[in-house]
C-alpha cells in the first residue's frame, strides 16, 4: 500500500528544528512518509513559534494559504504543533477552523493517535506538558548535509518577564547523557561531522546522575577530533570557569559562545528578571576573553523594552562596543500575553522610538562585525567544508570554529573534509580566502 505523506513546516528557534526531526521520526515510524510536495500530502504539520507577535502573524498568514489545498482535497488534515499550539490551546479551533490537529511539544508521540481522532472528523487536542518527556529514545529523521542537532534539554524555568518559552515549553529537564552520546556517536558514524547540543538554556543542563553540562561536552569531544562540537544557547548565570576551561581544553569544542545579554542597563535587567548584572555579565566576557583566547561572542538584544530610557539605551550601546560582539540577534521588544511583563508594566515605548532605537544598534553591530573580520585578514582557520557556494560552484563555503562563514576556490575538496585557509578578504558577513598548502 502506498505511504500516506506527510508536509512540514517549521518556524522559530533552533529546538523547534530538532523537534520537527523527531515528530518525522514519529511519523514515519506511523507509516508515513514525508514529501517537500504540498500539493501531494495527506497530512500538512506546520511547528510553530510564539516568541514574538511577528512569528505568530507569519503562521496565520500561513494557514491562510493552506486553505486552497483543503479546498483541492477535503479529506487532507492540518496540525498545528509547537509553542503557538501549547500557548493558544483550544482558542485555536475557534480562530482557524482549518485546524484539525492541536499538539503541544511534549505531546509529540501522540500525534499518530491524535490523527486517527481527526481522520473520524473530530477535532484533537493534547498540550499537556510534561516534567520528564525528553524524547530521549527517538532517532531524529536523518540531517542532510553535515551538520546535526542534538537536544539535550528541553524547557525553561527562569521567567525573565517579557519571554513566553516558559509557557510554551514547561519546566526544565535534561536527557540522559548516556543516550546523547550514543545519538552523538552513531551520527559521526554516518558522516556527520558538526554536533550543535540544544537547550533553551543549555550551559544549565544538569542530569540526576550528575553529569554537568562541561562533562556531557568532554564526553561528546572524545568521540573523535574530527567531529565539532557545538552548543547553544548560554545563559549568562551558568557560564563558569570551568566550562570555560572544557571549552578551551579541546580542539574541536568550538571557539564560539552564545551568550545573550538582553540589555546594558542593570535597571532594565532587573525588570526583565534576568538574575544578573550588567558587572556580572562584564565579568563573564572577560572571563571568556583570559580562558579561551580568540574565542567569538554573540548576544541576543530586546530593545525598547518597558520603561526604557535613552540612558538605557546608551547603556546598552556602550556594552556592545565593550563587548566587541562578533554577532547579534537583535529584537525590538514584543508584549506576549500572559507574561509578568505583560501584567506587570506598561508596552510603553512607541513603535517609532523601538524603531529608531534598533536601527542604531543594528548600525552599531555592523560595524563591529565588520572590525571582527577584518582582524581576521591574514589568519589561516581551520575550516569544515559544509557546501558549494551560493554564487558560484568552483567555490566552497564552510566555517571555523568561531562560526564565521567563509569563501574559497576549490576543485579539489568536498563538504565533511577539513582545510586550512588563509583569510584575504572581508565584508561584515563572509571572510574570503585561499586553501595553504
Ligand atoms: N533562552 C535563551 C533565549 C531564547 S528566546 C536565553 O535566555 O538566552 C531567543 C531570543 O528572543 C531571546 O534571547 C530574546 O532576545 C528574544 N525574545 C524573547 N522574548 C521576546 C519578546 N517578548 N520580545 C522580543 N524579543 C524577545
Ligand atoms: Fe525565555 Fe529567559 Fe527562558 Fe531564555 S531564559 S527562554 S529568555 S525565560
Ligand atoms: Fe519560538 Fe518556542 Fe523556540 S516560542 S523561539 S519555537 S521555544
Amino acid at each position: 500500500m502506498e505511504k500516506r505523506k506527510l508536509y512540514m513546516e517549521t518556524y522559530g528557534c533552533q529546538m523547534n528544528f530538532s523537534d520537527s526531526q523527531i515528530v518525522g521520526s514519529i511519523m514515519t515510524d506511523h507509516e508515513f512518509e514525508l514529501t517537500e510536495n504540498i500539493a501531494e500530502a495527506d497530512l500538512i504539520f506546520i511547528n510553530t513559534c510564539s516568541i514574538r507577535e511577528h512569528a505568530e502573524k507569519r503562521i496565520r498568514a500561513r494557514l491562510n494559504e493552506f486553505k486552497r489545498y483543503k479546498k483541492i482535497k477535503p479529506e487532507l488534515k492540518i496540525g498545528l504543533i509547537g509553542c503557538m499550539a501549547e500557548r493558544l490551546k483550544e482558542q485555536l479551533l475557534e480562530q482557524e477552523q482549518i485546524v484539525d490537529i492541536i499538539a503541544g511539544p511534549d505531546a509529540y508521540r501522540d500525534l499518530p493517535h491524535l490523527l486517527d481522532i481527526a481522520v473520524t472528523g473530530q477535532k484533537a487536542v493534547n498540550v499537556l506538558l510534561s516534567i520528564d518527556e525528553t524524547y530521549a529514545d527517538i532517532n531524529p529523521i536523518n540531517s542532510k548535509g553535515i551538520s546535526a542537532f542534538i537536544s539535550i534539554m528541553r524547557g525553561c524555568e527562569n521567567f525573565c518577564s517579557y519571554c513566553v518559552v516558559p509557557y510554551t515549553r514547561g519546566k526544565e529537564r535534561s536527557r540522559n547523557p548516556i543516550t546523547i552520546e550514543k545519538e552523538a556517536r552513531s551520527l559521526f558514524d554516518q558522516g556527520i561531522r558538526e554536533v550543535t547540543l540544544l537547550g533553551q538554556n543549555v550551559n544549565s543542563y544538569n542530569n540526576d546522575n550528575g553529569t554537568g553540562f562541561a562533562e556531557l561536552l568532554e564526553h561528546i569531544a572524545l568521540i573523535d577530533p574530527q567531529l565539532r562540537v557545538r552548543f547553544a544557547t548560554s545563559h549568562p548565570k551558568d557560564i563558569s570557569d570551568h566550562l570555560l576551561e572544557t571549552i578551551a581544553k579541546y580542539n574541536n569544542i568550538c571557539k564560539s559562545i552564545h551568550l545573550p545579554v538582553q540589555s546594558g542597563s542593570n535597571r532594565m535587567l532587573k525588570l526583565m528578571n534576568r538574575k544578573y548584572t550588567r558587572e556580572w555579565y562584564m565579568d563573564r566576557i572577560e572571563a571568556i576573553r583570559r580562558i579561551i583566547p580568540g574565542c567569538a561572542i554573540s548576544t541576543d538584544i530586546i530593545t525598547g523594552f518597558c520603561s526604557e530610557t535613552e540612558e538605557d539605551h546608551q547603556q546598552t550601546l556602550e556594552l556592545m562596543k565593550w563587548a566587541g560582539y562578533d554577532y547579534a540577534f537583535m529584537f525590538k521588544y514584543s508584549e506576549r500575553p500572559n507574561t509578568l511583563a505583560a501584567k506587570k508594566y506598561p508596552d510603553d515605548i512607541s513603535e517609532e522610538v523601538k524603531s529608531r532605537r534598533l536601527e542604531e544598534i543594528i548600525k552599531v553591530q555592523q560595524e563591529l562585525s565588520y572590525q571582527s573580520n577584518l582582524q581576521d585578514i591574514g589568519k589561516t582557520f581551520e575550516v569544515l567544508i559544509e557546501n558549494t557556494s551560493k554564487k558560484s560552484c568552483l567555490e566552497l563555503s564552510g566555517r571555523n570554529s568561531q562560526n564565521k562563514i567563509i569563501v574559497f576556490p576549490s576543485t579539489k575538496n568536498k563538504p565533511g573534509d577539513y582545510v586550512d585557509v588563509l583569510i584575504n578578504s572581508c565584508t561584515s558577513a563572509t571572510l574570503r580566502g585561499k586553501i595553504k598548502n
